[in-house]
Order: structure tokens, then sequence, then C-alpha cells
């Protein structure tokens, strides 16, 4: 336990959010929380009531493929993302807008277990890929079950789609407009 811990300091946190701040206050708040989880040091706090703790972030997903080329390159061309990375000869990083990256890699062979990825994307975003998957014939549906091809869903007044890509993964695409129920009820 850390000396900071073990006095038992707490940072600063606001108590009791309604959740029916603005956007703008909302942003405030989750940028003022970043700042503060910067200065904490990675794990070094458990949470009892009240208190902020360091979580582990996600900094990388290996994406299991027959070929990685291939796997990588749908992904960038759909969501109009960087070109991917080589790493070591070895995998090909796509990096994220949240700084995660999806490392391609081929499997050599090896049974592949398809994996489900999801991308928050803006409204803009998502006409954008939809358009290419659309564009290029892409069979895709509203749901994960694949019941309903050629349809999305608008589910709390976001958009979202499902589509394998080339490997067979599930991929999704997902546009929730963070607080517009709120907003839309007066909050
Ligand atoms: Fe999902």
């Amino acid at each position: 336990m850390s000396a900071e811990c073990s006095a038992g300091w707490k940072p600063t946190v606001r108590q009791g959010c309604s959740g029916r701040a603005g956007s703008s206050s909302r942003a405030a708040w989750a940028h003022s929380v970043r700042a503060l989880l910067q200065l904490l040091p990675r794990g070094a706090f458990k949470r009892p009531d009240g208190m902020v703790e360091r979580l582990a972030e996600l900094n990388h997903l290996s994406v299991c493929c027959a070929e990685r080329n291939r796997g990588a390159a749908h992904v960038v061309e759909i969501l109009g993302l960087d070109p991917p990375r080589d790493f070591a000869g070895q995998f090909l990083i796509v990096d994220l807008g949240n700084g995660v990256s999806l490392d391609y890699a081929d499997w050599n062979g090896a049974e592949i277990t398809p994996q489900h990825l999801a991308f928050l994307v803006s409204e803009d975003e998502f006409d954008a890929a939809y358009g290419r998957i659309k564009a290029r014939g892409i069979e895709h549906w509203a749901e994960p079950c694949r019941r309903t091809p050629g349809a999305i869903n608008n589910h709390d007044g976001s958009r979202g789609v499902y589509w394998r890509d080339p490997e067979g993964h599930l991929l999704e695409l997902i546009t929730p407009p963070y607080g517009a129920e709120t907003e839309a009820s007066g909050g």
C-alpha cells in the first residue's frame, strides 16, 4: 500500500450527480475526472466509498486472422482510418481514436474463433462507413444474431449496424448520442 493510501488521502470527487447536467458540463466533468486520474499512480488505490481509483486501460487487442493484411485493410477501409502500421513483421496495428489499437495477426492455420469488435463513431462517420458497407454490397444486420439483413438499428435514438469482416469477425458500428435522452426531456 502506498503512503498516500495508508494516510487515507482521497481526491475531491463531486458527489450526487443527478445525471441531468447538459452535455457541456458533462464534458467538463469528464475532462476533470480524466485530469484527476492522470495524477493517480496506476493500480495504487482500492475503492472505498467515494474514492477515485485508477483503472487499467485497454491498450491493444489482438485480432486473429487467416490473412492479417486482409483483415486490417478491411477495417481501415470501412472506417476510414489511417493505414495499418507493421510491427516486427508479425502484427498490423490499426490505431483507433481512443488510443486502443487492434493488432491484426496471422494465426498460422490454427482455428480462429470469431471475435466481436464494436466501434463508436460520430453520425458523420456512421454515414461514411455505412455508405461504404452498402456500396460494397456487404451483408449487414441490425442485430448480432443476423436475422435482419440489410437493416440497421435505432436503439436509444442511436444508429447501429453489424457485419462480418473477411476474417469472419463480427464488427459493429454504434452512434450513441450521449445525453440526448436527457436533453430531449428538458434536462
Ligand atoms: Fe456489440
